[in-house]
């Protein structure tokens, strides 16, 4: 099957491609419509099929023989530890913490907020909740107390469980005080916390709330699957937008489960019993996606490294990790090897180690260089396959479809969309745009399995973000344009959402922080670019009248209100004094224009600005 011939099945007749495709997974009962409009509009994936993720993702792989493949390598630099858990013992841990959680009143549709580290506990979380019907909510553990609470008020889950600490490389991040902050200040508070103990912390039990994860599943009675619809969430995941406040996607369980299992093989080229590793994180969605459920629907062993690409304990822990576990194909972010480069720009480590399992890399979460992808070319001699996803779309819509066909590839590009997201350029006005010409990049309705359906309960603002823009399509966000051979290139977003070593990040976020300063009159929070991060964000920041603050003490308070209210994975560093912001006449910030400034690019004076000097004050300070 080629390339094209796929596609084109893929994307002229969606519902039969999608129906044959969903004989992949394991139904209660199997669906006979592929895809159906809902009374809200939106397309659905497999209205009439129930199914249970869990049973896809574990059961079905003990009863059919692979019961003692590894299905979890864990491997942790941080805490020198190292474990290996098989598909049978994964199915009991499973179900003990999903009869735990069944005993402290989680039943179907009901939501449990998880803030782990990278630890199997997580995992087996995830896979719990999704066994008895429960909707998950993963926060990452680098989110402090306020984007936790943020969630937490959101989605308004009966359970949290968590881990006294996460682990970094130079220090041990106590998770209960950020818990209980996060849990004191909403409103709808969870009636249980489990906490996982960890060696490293300890915890005071909030009594009455608080079970260790320990006596948790001692008590507890091993839960069965339960069948739910296709079309019931499975998860949600927060995710960054143009505001300040984060948007909760939701994915469901038939579409999620058909779209990821088919991606395995079309997509990465893997098949049951191979090791599939995305160096990641649980809290983002490649971690829902390529370290949890995929490579579990397909049978194949995945890897949670707590651990960095570099300084535990040094450059070649990637490489460490793909010998040992003789991992098939790596997917990491650009910005891990631009990491490992700096330290080791000879690539010497690389040479340390037998890599020879490893057929491919994939990389994703921002636009890969083409210097990192010469650089990983040149080293490893393997196909190097840039792929462009998003949390909304849990899979990618664009790669090169190694399982189909391997199209030869073009740096700077992620080239070409996968089967099912036909994917077109539109001007402002709508209008297709010509090869080569950039424009907005959309997704033409119905989205393929697996996209989300809705905004958790805000269904206006997935209208409002995503489908309004441009009637028929989804509005991915992001800027680029298709070359003459139907190749995409992704040229960044066309938001306010900025990308800070492959974690999304809304400057709207970090604006709020900013601008509650005292001193701060008004402010902008604009994405620099940067040569190891991709991004960082930059405050530019107008002082009230009559406030005297010296540029050093405001950047320090900044920074450390911007560590303890969105968390340090922010990365904020830097702030400039500015007399006055560039605006439109109508009032808004012209950021576009900021930005290259910033990043020292030729700017033009928008017709639209309101004085044109400003931005020449603006220049002199910032360059
Ligand atoms: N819990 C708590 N704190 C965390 C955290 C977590 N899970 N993850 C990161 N942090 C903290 C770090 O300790 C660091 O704190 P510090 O400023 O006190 O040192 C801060 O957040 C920034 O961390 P990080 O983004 O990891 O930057 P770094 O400079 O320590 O390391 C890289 C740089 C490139 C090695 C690292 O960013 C990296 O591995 N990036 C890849 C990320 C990735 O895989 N993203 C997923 C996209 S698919
Ligand atoms: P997230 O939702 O965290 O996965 O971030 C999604 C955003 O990251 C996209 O909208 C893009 O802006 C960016 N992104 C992800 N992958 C790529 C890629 N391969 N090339 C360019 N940008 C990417």
């Amino acid at each position: 099957m080629t390339y094209q011939s796929e596609f084109s099945a893929s994307v002229t007749d969606p519902d039969r491609f999608w129906l044959k495709q969903s004989a992949l997974v394991d139904w209660y009962e199997a669906p006979t419509t592929g895809v159906a409009t809902d009374d809200l509009g939106i397309e659905r994936w497999f209205p009439d099929g129930t199914l249970n993720t869990c049973f896809n993702a574990v059961d079905r792989h003990v009863a059919s023989g692979r019961g003692d493949q590894v299905a979890i390598y864990y491997d942790s630099p941080v805490t020198n530890s190292k474990a290996s858990i098989s598909y049978r013992e994964l199915l009991s841990r499973v179900a003990v913490f999903a009869g735990a959680l069944a005993a402290r009143g989680v039943g179907k549709g009901d939501r449990v907020v998880i803030y782990m580290p990278m630890v199997p506990e997580a995992a087996v979380a995830m896979l719990a909740c999704a066994r008895i019907g429960a909707i998950h909510s993963v926060v990452f553990g680098g989110f402090a107390a306020n984007e936790l609470a943020v969630r937490l008020e959101d989605a308004t889950p009966k359970v949290v469980v968590t881990a006294t600490c996460g682990v970094e490389v130079a220090r041990v991040i106590p998770y209960l005080p950020i818990v209980n902050e996060a849990i004191d200040s909403v409103e709808n508070k969870p009636s249980t916390v489990i906490v996982m103990e960890r060696p490293q912390a300890g915890f005071d039990p909030v009594a009455g709330r608080d079970i260790t994860w320990e006596a948790a599943v001692a008590a507890a009675e091993p839960a069965d699957c339960v069948p739910v619809l296709a079309t019931d969430p499975l998860y949600i995941l927060y995710t960054s937008g143009t505001t300040g406040k984060p948007k909760g996607v939701v994915r469901d369980n038939g579409g999620h489960a058909v779209a990821l299992t088919y991606s395995m093989n079309a997509v990465y080229d893997v098949d049951p019993g191979d090791v599939y590793w995305a160096a990641s994180d649980i809290g983002w969605v490649v971690g829902h996606s390529y370290i949890v459920y995929a490579p579990l629907f397909a049978g194949c062993s995945t890897i949670m490294y707590e651990g960095k690409p570099v300084k535990t304990p040094d450059a070649g822990a990637f490489w460490r990790l793909i010998e040992e576990y003789r991992v098939k194909v790596l997917f990491a972010a650009p910005t891990a090897f631009r990491a490992v480069r700096k330290e080791d720009p000879e690539g010497q480590l690389f040479n340390d180690y037998d890599t020879t399992s490893l057929e491919a890399l994939y990389l994703a979460g921002e636009r890969l260089d083409p210097p990192t992808y010469h650089w990983l070319d040149t080293l490893t001699q393997l196909p190097i396959v840039d792929h462009w996803w998003q949390t909304e779309t849990g899979w990618a819509i664009a790669t090169n479809p190694r399982g189909l066909e391997t199209l030869p590839p073009k740096p700077g590009s992620a080239t070409v969309p996968t089967p099912g997201f036909k994917v077109e350029i539109l001007d402002p006005e709508g209008r297709a745009m010509a090869a080569g010409e950039q424009g907005a990049v959309v997704i033409k309705r119905p989205l393929p399995p697996g996209c989300l359906p809705t905004v958790w309960g805000h269904h206006e603002r997935f209208e409002q973000s995503y489908l309004n823009a441009y009637p028929g399509y989804y509005l991915s966000g992001d800027g680029g344009y298709l070359d003459e051979d139907g190749y995409l290139f992704i040229m960044g977003r066309t938001d306010d959402v900025i990308n800070v070593a492959g974690h999304r990040l809304s400057t709207g976020t970090l604006e709020e922080v900013v601008a509650a300063h005292p001193a701060v009159a008004e402010c902008a929070v604009i994405g620099a670019a940067d040569d190891l991060k991709g991004q960082v964000p930059v405050g530019l920041v107008v002082l009230k009248d009559g406030v005297a603050m010296d540029l050093a003490s405001l950047e320090r308070e900044l920074i450390a209100d911007v560590r303890s209210q969105v968390g340090a994975v922010a990365s904020f560093q830097r702030a400039f004094l500015l007399e006055r912001l560039p605006k439109t006449r109508s009032g808004k910030i012209l950021r576009a224009t900021l930005r290259k400034i910033i990043d020292g690019e030729p700017y033009s004076v928008p017709s639209t600005i309101e004085d044109p000097a400003v931005l020449e004050e603006v220049a002199a300070v910032i360059t």
